[in-house]
């Protein structure tokens, strides 16, 4: 079985991570790496393969730093153009960015099978550019590997038992990455006190609203005088932040760091302050409560099970939720909510099945 996987952005690099170490298992699958070249800097998207053993991409289509438009008019030519060189079984991609959905219109169009990895997540949030990519390539996917009971739920809402496709609950691939990875988890060498928050921001909607932005840096500034906040930046945020002059000079704002590091800082930290999808995951594997600076989240089982409250860019709403910490989390993280262990093999098992 050949399968064509593709990837583009930082979340992608480290789902991908735990599937081909799975891949590398079965010597009657090729996979067939491209990397679209949407994320390019090397802590943005070389030391995940280096870190995680992904192998490297077989083509690389240095397609970044454009307006979404022409990012995926281009990424849409040049993958078919690999797609048709190579034929495979499948196309595979993850997630929702635009690369996801260039991946998935190429496979509709030269009809080949797409499997998507992570469907059926929504945020209802129409303005938000990845949930017109989740939808969309939900879609016309051939099959559709669900994280959550949630997922399937939505999915089941928007007609789906009516398509052609199969919808199967897979639990998500980022837990088995997570737990493997820890083993590998390295201390970054800055100055890291006790008890520190991490947080991480790069949405669309919070860095490209200077309104927004400022609620939050302002936020966060005043609770960095109770407890440390690390701050890997974004090449998004860092870019809006100096475009608007906004400084935050207490928080320890740090590059970008691989997933060996982060992981330490998530298992470290006391608490996650992020509008990161994957973070609000990996800080519910870690233990850690999180407050979420969006409005909603894909992830709505966290919420419901007050594991992750939902702030969005409010000044007085962030530094509430922060002050009422110790009552608002329930701490219960023994829940089974994103499946137990393999989500990867079942994954591939999947595939090879589908394709007899
Ligand atoms: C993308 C995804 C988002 C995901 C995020 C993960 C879409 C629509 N959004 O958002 O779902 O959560 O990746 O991090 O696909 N940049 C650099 N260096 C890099 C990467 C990006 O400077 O290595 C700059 C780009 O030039 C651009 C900005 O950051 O100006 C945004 O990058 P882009 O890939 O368009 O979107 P993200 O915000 O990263
Ligand atoms: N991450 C990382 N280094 C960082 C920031 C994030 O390795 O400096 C990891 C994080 O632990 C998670 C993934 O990147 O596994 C999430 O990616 P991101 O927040 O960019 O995208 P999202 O999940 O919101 O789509």
């Amino acid at each position: 079985m050949k399968i064509l996987t593709i990837l583009g952005a930082r979340p992608q690099f480290i789902k991908a991570g735990n599937i081909s170490r799975e891949i590398a298992q079965h010597t009657n699958i090729q996979e067939i790496i491209v990397h679209t070249g949407q994320h390019y800097d090397a802590n943005m998207s070389d030391i995940f393969f280096q870190e995680m053993k992904i192998p490297k991409p077989d083509y690389f289509l240095g397609i970044g730093g454009k307006s979404h438009g022409a990012m995926l008019g281009q990424m849409i030519e040049k993958i078919e153009e690999v797609a048709l060189k190579e034929m495979p079984d499948w196309i595979l991609v993850y997630g929702d960015t635009n690369s996801t959905l260039a991946g998935a219109l190429v496979a509709s169009k030269i009809n080949i099978k797409l499997a998507h990895v992570e469907a059926g997540l929504r945020s209802f949030n129409m303005k938000m550019p990845e949930e017109v990519n989740r939808i969309l390539t939900d879609r016309i996917s051939n099959i559709l590997f669900c994280p959550t009971d949630t997922a399937i739920k939505n999915l089941q809402n928007e007609g789906f038992e009516n398509f052609n496709c199969t919808v199967m609950k897979t639990g998500d691939v980022m837990q088995d990455g997570a737990l493997f990875y820890k083993q590998f988890a390295t201390r970054p060498t800055f100055d890291i006190k006790d008890n520190f928050i991490l947080c991480t921001i790069h949405r669309a909607e919070n860095t490209d609203n200077t309104n927004n932005l400022q609620e939050i840096f302002q936020a966060l500034e005043m609770i960095s005088h109770h407890q440390q906040i690390i701050l890997p930046l974004h090449p998004r945020t860092k870019k809006m932040l100096e475009n608007v002059n906004i400084t935050a000079s207490n928080i320890t704002i740090i590059e970008p760091v691989g997933y060996l590091e982060m992981v330490w800082l998530i298992d470290h930290c006391t608490l996650v302050m992020t509008d990161s999808g994957g973070l609000q995951k990996e800080a519910y594997f870690f233990h850690k409560p999180c407050i979420t600076l969006r409005d909603e989240t894909e992830w709505t089982e966290l919420v419901e099970n007050k594991l992750n409250v939902l702030v969005g860019a409010h000044k007085e709403k962030i530094l509430m939720s922060y002050e009422k910490k110790e009552d608002l989390f329930s701490h219960n993280y023994d829940l089974d909510l994103y499946g137990t262990s393999n989500v990867s093999g079942l994954i591939i098992k999947s595939l090879l099945q589908y394709n007899l």
